[in-house]
């Protein structure tokens, strides 16, 4: 079984605790795009982990975990979050980078904070962590691979030439203080020694293990609505988070992909800036944000939050191709009266005229004159989060359920009702 799992909404859907879970049955967990922008959180044994770059399949000893070409990976990162998981006991013999992998420096980072700066209020509100200035690289064609790091000579090489103009940009565009090319080989050569163990090709891994029956699962960081083509440009990342983007992340043709796993949210939260239709600002959206624990696991920063949107979660499942849904913190919304969901949007063009779409638009001005449609959903009041089956949950949280799925066009498999691996009602 191969199977792509993916975020249908901002992200933060609980991809982490989903993977945890598929992974207990997996031989293979590939992550193929992002970087440290993302933050995935399994809770297992009362312990919550944590994990930016390492894929979430890392608490199984015999699993074996990838990191494919199509991620962005900050050494030092990477190296201090093996250090803080091996000191829990987790091993790594299982690990595996891919050495195409584009290696984020110390300059990407620097000038995600000062074109973010320079972007003044019109900022994209990134985690600054040096991935659009890593992955703008990449397709500049003055990127450094991982196979570059693990060769002394060609990294100084490559590090020289592209420094040289990075180095111009920071001071004389932005006003900021140069690198210098000496000190930032020595530290990253000090790295490319502790990661050198790891180094592999994640595109061979991956098919010789498809090759032979075993299970692979894709794991998917940040989302659709973050995904630089299929999302609300340019409040997106900088790489392929929609389902396609696994295969092109590890090295492997998408004939080989048996099905496809989208996670969202009972309801949408949005970190950063950006559009966001059904957000609230009221005493409901801080409700949620406050029971949901809505705050970011890379930045710390308070999620967006609001009513679920099955405007943008239908254009994932159409864009992802997912087969399924898997539906997270249903528990969150126990206590409303009433839920809303949105059904469509109610356009109003510039002449007035009124009209009504179930199709995300692709202009974020379109977007603005958009408002929601909902429909109204009775609330429960139980506490849901001992359930153990779908059958167990009150009548109307399944009903709630129900309509997620008709208006989604799509099968809902799974509902989670709290953070840990038992949590999770499979249907
Ligand atoms: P990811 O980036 O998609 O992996 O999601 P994050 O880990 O950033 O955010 C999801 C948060 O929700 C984490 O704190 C999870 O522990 C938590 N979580 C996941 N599923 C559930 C659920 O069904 N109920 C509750 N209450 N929390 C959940
Ligand atoms: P996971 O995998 C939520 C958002 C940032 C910002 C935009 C661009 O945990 O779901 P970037 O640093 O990538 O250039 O920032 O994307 N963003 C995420 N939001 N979850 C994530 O990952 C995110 N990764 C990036 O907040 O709006
Ligand atoms: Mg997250």
């Amino acid at each position: 079984m191969v199977r792509i799992i993916a975020g249908a909404q901002w992200g933060d859907e609980g991809k982490g605790k989903i993977i945890d879970i598929l992974a207990g049955r997996a031989d293979v967990v590939v992550r193929s795009q992002g970087g440290n922008n993302a933050g995935h959180t399994v809770v297992f044994d009362n312990k919550t982990y944590k994990l930016h770059l390492i894929p979430s399949g890392i608490l199984y000893k015999d699993v074996i975990c990838c990191i494919g070409c199509g991620t962005v990976i900050d050494p030092k990162v990477i190296i201090e979050e093996i250090e803080t998981l091996k000191a829990c006991g987790i091993t790594f013999d299982n690990l595996k980078i891919d050495k195409r992998a584009h290696i984020i420096m110390p300059y990407h980072i620097k000038l995600d904070e000062l074109q973010e700066a320079y972007r003044g209020g019109s900022d994209i509100g990134t985690t600054k962590r040096g991935i659009g200035p890593c992955y703008t690289d990449k397709t500049e064609r003055c990127g450094i691979r991982f196979c570059d790091m693990l060769d002394k000579d060609v990294f100084i090489r490559k590090l020289a030439e592209t420094m040289r103009l990075k180095n111009e940009i920071i001071t004389k565009v932005y006003g900021g203080e140069a690198f210098s090319v000496e000190k930032v080989a020595e530290e990253y050569l000090g790295y490319a020694e502790k990661l050198r163990e790891y180094a592999a090709d994640v595109s061979v891994i991956t098919y010789e293990a498809i090759k032979e029956g075993k299970n692979v699962l894709f794991e998917g960081a940040q989302a659709t609505l973050l995904d630089i083509d299929m999302g609300t440009y340019p409040y997106v990342t900088s790489s392929h988070p929609v389902a396609a983007g696994a295969c092109i992340g590890t090295g492997v043709g998408p004939t080989v992909i048996d099905s496809c796993l989208g996670i969202a949210k009972s309801y949408t939260t949005r970190v950063g800036k950006g559009p966001f239709p059904t957000e609230l600002f009221d005493e409901t959206g801080d409700t949620i944000r406050n029971v949901g624990g809505e705050f970011g696991t890379t930045t710390g920063r308070p999620r967006r939050c609001g009513w679920f949107d099955a405007v943008i979660v239908r254009h994932s499942v159409r864009v992802n191709g997912f087969t399924e849904l898997a539906i997270n913190k249903l528990d969150t919304l126990s206590g409303f009266d009433t839920l809303k969901v949105c059904m469509a949007y109610r356009y109003t063009d510039k002449d007035g005229n009124v009209f009504v779409t179930r199709n995300f638009p692709a202009s974020l001005e379109e977007l603005e004159r958009c408002e929601p449609v909902y429909d109204c959903l009775p609330g429960w009041k139980e506490d849901i989060t001992h359930c153990k089956s779908f059958d167990e949950l009150p009548e109307k949280a399944q009903k709630y359920i129900e309509r997620l799925e008709q208006l989604t066009d799509c099968r809902i498999s799974m509902v989670g009702v709290g953070p840990s691996r038992e949590q999770n009602l499979e249907r």
